[in-house]
């Protein structure tokens, strides 16, 4: 039977595409969504695709994939740097966490700096651009294999 991993997505990121692209691309989330089934697919991977600009929906998403999933990859969005609760929720989690921003958090204002997730995560990627989302899935796949 296939692995199953699930990619959660943030505030905002259903805007990707149309929000500051000179910082996040032009490719949209549904872009994203489909780069990433079909390099899951190729990996003998199945990918749960969610976005949420609510907190809670995030923590329920990450305690669903704890009875359900292998992996996840999370681009907590502004969460990152705010949520406890989702740092929580993943430190429940005995399987392998990869953070993702599209963006370089590092080299953007000093409030972004600081990811709670990052004390959790298997693997950080910062910085690819959408990129960062396929790094993130062939890890996994690596990971998992
Ligand atoms: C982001 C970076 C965050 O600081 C920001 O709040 C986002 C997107 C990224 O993917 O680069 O919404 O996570």
């Amino acid at each position: 039977m296939s692995k199953v991993i699930y990619i959660l997505n943030g505030p905002n990121l259903n805007l990707l595409g149309k929000r500051e692209p000179e910082i996040y691309g032009h490719q949209t989330l549904d872009d994203v969504q489909s780069m990433c089934e079909t390099l899951a697919d190729e990996l003998g991977l199945k990918v749960i695709f969610r976005q949420s600009n609510a907190e809670h929906d995030l923590v329920d998403w990450i305690q669903e994939a704890r009875e359900a999933a292998q992996g996840i990859v999370i681009n907590p969005a502004a969460y990152s740097h705010t949520s406890v609760a989702i740092l929580d929720a993943l430190n429940t989690c005995d399987f392998p966490v990869v953070e993702v921003h599209v963006s370089n958090i590092h080299q953007r204002e000093s409030f972004r700096h600081h990811s709670y997730v990052s004390a959790r995560a298997n693997a950080i990627i910062v910085g690819c651009g959408v990129e960062g989302y396929l790094l993130a899935v062939r890890h996994l796949a690596t990971r998992l294999s």
